[in-house]
């Protein structure tokens, strides 16, 4: 029998983090050919998770330009994505989450009439705007998936709310799989500057800040507190790796650099990242993956948005929203830094995300979907 090809596709950070052990636990099944193809939406910070996992992609759409539009981006993807499924020519497109790369890839493997495997399948808001654009793109991926990956229970509620009731399996998020991967606790930095930091003497408080719902107000409003909270707090030493988008590193220089005890580094490996935070005291992000990856190694975190399509954390009590006003997030921040008991209530370790085998699961379910094998159970946490 001919093998399955299986396309998986991403673009972004976070995408191909998620999406590489994928990659590989595909490429270990005999009965398939796991092929990768990327938008490079991102370019930089992409190619540094490739080189983390150590995958060379199979096609290369390269679309990356700086401050691009999200029409630019997915008419792009389209276009490119044509040509790659016509010259790698698949049974079955994986797409991940909820950028606009995810979206086009779905859209472009349908108008191929190639089914899809939606990865991270069933998060909402239920806020066609926030987060913006990622709200309506999980759900038009939705219309056109075959197969939905849920990471967790509540997440195919979602879809089964919306009717939709074939094809769904609850799998764990496959970011778990990737900090198995990754976290070491005999990590060696390579980056000296985070070997140095006094994580005994002080509180370290790992920070990101992105999102396309933040720019303007809410992301000054976010800086401003931030250098408050380091200000204020003569045993904290805030470590964040500004992302490379030119909005995000011009809110950062005007509001934020300068500060005190405020460490503003570029954009980490994964495994670098992944390895501080299990060091630090605590994050305060508006990143999704943080959101999954912190509670697992038992971190709080202050959510920076005014909703989150992960409650299953919030409800565990390790993550709490702390929203996008400047006073707001000092109260929560110092609450975190200066009470002992609060910060012990939110700081112990949960796994709703998944076990770590979440890949394996999604693999199993690909092949049964192809008559190819024994259906998965579903992971419970
Ligand atoms: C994208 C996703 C968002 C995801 C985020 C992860 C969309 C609409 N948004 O947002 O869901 O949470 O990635 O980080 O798909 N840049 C570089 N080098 C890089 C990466 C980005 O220079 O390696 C700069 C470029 O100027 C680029 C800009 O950042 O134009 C913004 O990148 P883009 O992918 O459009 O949006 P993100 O905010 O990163
Ligand atoms: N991350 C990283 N280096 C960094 C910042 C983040 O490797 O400097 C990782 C982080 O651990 C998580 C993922 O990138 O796995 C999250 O990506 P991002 O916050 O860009 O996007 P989101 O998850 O919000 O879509």
């Amino acid at each position: 029998m001919d093998k399955l090809r299986i396309m998986s596709v991403f673009g972004t950070r976070p995408e191909a983090i998620k999406m590489c052990p994928l990659v590989q636990e595909l490429a270990s099944r005999p009965e398939i050919e796991s092929l990768c193809c990327v938008t490079a939406q991102h370019r930089q910070m992409l190619d540094s998770v490739l080189e983390v996992f150590d995958l060379k992609p199979d096609y290369d759409l390269d679309i990356m330009t700086p401050r691009q539009t999200l029409s630019t981006i997915t008419s792009k993807c389209l276009l490119g994505m044509d040509e790659a499924i016509e010259t790698l020519k698949p049974d079955m497109i994986l797409v991940h989450g909820d950028t606009s790369t995810t979206f086009a890839g779905a859209l472009a493997a349908f108008y191929h009439q190639v089914k899809v495997g939606h990865v991270e399948a069933g998060l909402r808001t239920y806020d066609k705007y926030s987060p913006f654009p990622e709200e309506m793109n999980r759900k038009m991926v939705s219309a056109i998936a075959d197969l939905y990956f849920c990471p967790t229970v509540n997440n195919r509620e979602n879809l089964l709310k919306e009717g939709i009731t074939e094809g769904l399996f609850i799998t764990g998020n496959t970011v778990i799989d990737a900090l198995k991967t990754t976290v070491r606790k005999d990590y060696v930095f390579a980056t000296e500057e985070l070997n140095r930091l006094p994580y005994d003497e002080k509180k370290i408080i790992l920070v990101t800040c992105h999102r396309r719902e933040n720019y303007g107000e809410p992301m000054k409003n976010i800086m401003l507190a931030l250098r408050q909270i380091a200000e204020e707090n003569p045993d904290v030493e805030l470590v964040y790796p500004v992302h490379l988008s030119p909005v995000v590193r011009e809110a950062v220089d005007q509001y934020l650099r300068g500060a005190p005890r405020v460490h503003l580094i570029d954009p980490l490996p994964a495994d670098e990242m992944h390895n501080l935070m299990a060091r630090c005291y605590m994050v305060m992000t508006d990143s999704g993956g943080l959101q999954e990856e912190a509670p697992a190694l038992g971190k709080p975190v202050l959510v920076l948005r005014r909703e989150t399509e992960r409650p299953e954390a919030v409800a565990a009590g390790t993550v709490k929203l702390a929203g996008v006003v400047q006073d707001d997030i000092v109260t929560m921040g110092t609450r975190l830094i200066r009470d002992p008991e609060s910060y012990a209530r939110m700081a112990h370790a949960v796994n709703p995300y998944g076990d770590g085998n979440a890949c394996r699961r999604i693999a199993d379910a690909i092949l049964w979907h192809f008559g190819r094998g024994e259906k998965p159970k579903d992971y419970q946490a």
